[in-house]
């Protein structure tokens, strides 16, 4: 297994890329599902979770092209074979994404049920509650969801639904599935995260009808088919809130290339009350932070909450932040149940965090020491990467096919902005 090793202490300055959203190319891959014309995405970031997609959906019989510049073609054509094996979905529970689109342009599908995940259960109940509120009929066999359209109606059916609780990819599946639904589809209580309505944007680029998207209502009014596109996947929102806090975290300058402040505001916010300089210029976002934060930082406490809130997936980030500015701060974890695995292993760098259920204290140390630390999920390895820049010594990250998942040549970007940092076999 490859690990990183890092030797900490040196700033960031130059200027990074900012790549594809992996949480808005996986459901868009999808999207390609619901026509049997080609469809062409740019910008799809190089990932592992991409190329898991892709298999599953090569698997399935999509004829993929695919161009070293992130460009990806896909075709769907009716000879599509429905299913989606546990195989390839136990490594990604975005593969219940497959679903939606397969039930509602096939009339059937069979979607292994995801296993669990570290971060907690994640149950796909709203997905199912959704999709038979649209008049499917879901049976759990053998682990998979054998989903077909009831009393064999060839297409599913508008229906009002509102999900329990706010949920991404619930609201992206149903989406999906109410483009060729008979009659409109109301979805309340929708998320609102910006790959959702760039998600929206390419179905209607299809020729779908749907108003809303980003907003915590979302109307969609079925059509008898849809048409092949080309869409730019947005950028990955929560790469750049990663490189904001590493900068942070180091000191320096960096350029951000295609990083959108209007979907980092409760981030960038947190951050400039830490003390951090951040500007929005002409194609991305300038971020500069002094020298050793433990002098010049303060540390911010914050809770995760669904968009526009903060970010679930930058509360491991900005805990880096917190452990190495001055002051203490409390973070709550409302999102996910077990997403503090990350807290462990920082303690080993030297940092002083408490957790109590959803609530983690953390009182800021003037440093972190190096040590051997593993990774438990994607965004808890990209705070170890972080808490690796900053600490004194050499750091080795293991497991880091975890960070692959979701993070596009880290090292490599990270390397190009200064940093001592190696991925050794
Ligand atoms: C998406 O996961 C993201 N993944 C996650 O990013 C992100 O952390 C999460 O949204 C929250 O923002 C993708 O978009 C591929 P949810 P998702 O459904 O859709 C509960 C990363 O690091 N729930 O919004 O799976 C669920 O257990 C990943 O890139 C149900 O109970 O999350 C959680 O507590 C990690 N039943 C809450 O809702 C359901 O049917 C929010 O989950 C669905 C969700």
């Amino acid at each position: 297994m490859d690990q990183l090793i890092i030797q900490g202490g040196k700033a960031l300055n130059g200027e990074v890329s900012i790549s594809g959203a992996k949480n808005a190319a996986l459901p868009e891959l999808c999207a390609a599902l619901l026509s049997a014309e080609p469809v062409t995405l740019h910008n799809v970031p190089d990932l592992q979770d991409v190329a898991t997609m892709l298999k599953l959906l090569k698997n399935m019989g999509v004829h993929i092209h695919q161009a070293p510049t992130g460009d990806v073609q896909l075709t769907a054509t009716d000879a599509l074979k429905p299913e989606a094996p546990y195989e390839l979905v136990k490594t990604m529970r975005a593969s219940v994404l497959a679903l939606g689109p397969l039930l509602t342009r096939f009339g059937h599908a069979r979607v292994s049920l995801p296993g669990g995940c570290a971060i907690g259960s994640r149950p796909v109940d709203q997905h199912i509650k959704g999709l038979q509120a649209m008049g499917a009929d879901i049976k759990v066999e053998h682990g998979y969801m054998m989903a077909s359209i009831k009393d064999g109606q060839r297409r599913l059916r508008g229906a009002r639904i509102t999900t329990d609780m706010v949920t991404v990819t619930g609201t992206e599946n149903l989406m999906m599935a109410a483009t060729l639904a008979q009659g409109e589809t109301v979805l309340e209580n929708a998320a609102q995260e910006p790959e959702i309505p760039d998600l929206a944007k390419m179905l209607v680029g299809m020729g779908a009808k749907i108003e809303g998207a980003g907003s915590s209502k979302i109307r969609i009014l079925g059509v008898e088919r849809l048409h092949g596109v080309e869409h730019t996947v947005v950028s990955d929102r929560i790469e750049a809130g990663t490189f904001l806090c590493a900068v942070a975290c180091t000191g320096g300058e960096v350029f951000l290339k295609g990083a959108n402040a209007q979907h980092l505001e409760a981030v960038i916010e947190k951050l400039v009350s830490a003390g951090v300089t951040i500007k929005e210029v002409a194609g991305g976002l300038w971020v500069s932070a002094p020298k050793d934060p433990h002098l010049h930082l303060k540390a911010q406490s914050f809770r995760t909450t669904e968009y526009p809130g903060f970010p679930t997936d930058m509360q491991a980030q900005f805990m880096v932040l917190n452990a190495v500015a001055k002051g203490h701060a409390k973070v709550t974890e409302t999102i996910f149940e077990n997403r503090f695995m990350h807290v462990n292993e920082l303690v080993r760098l030297g940092a002083q965090i408490e957790i109590d259920g959803k609530v983690a204290l953390i009182e800021g140390v003037s440093e972190l020491s190096g040590a051997e630390v593993m990774a438990t999920d994607l965004r808890a390895s990209a705070s170890l990467v972080m808490a690796g820049l900053v600490a004194k010594g050499q750091t080795t990250v293991q497991r880091i096919y975890h960070l692959d998942r979701g993070y596009e040549k880290m090292e490599s970007k990270l390397r190009a902005l200064g940093a001592d940092i190696e991925r050794v076999k």
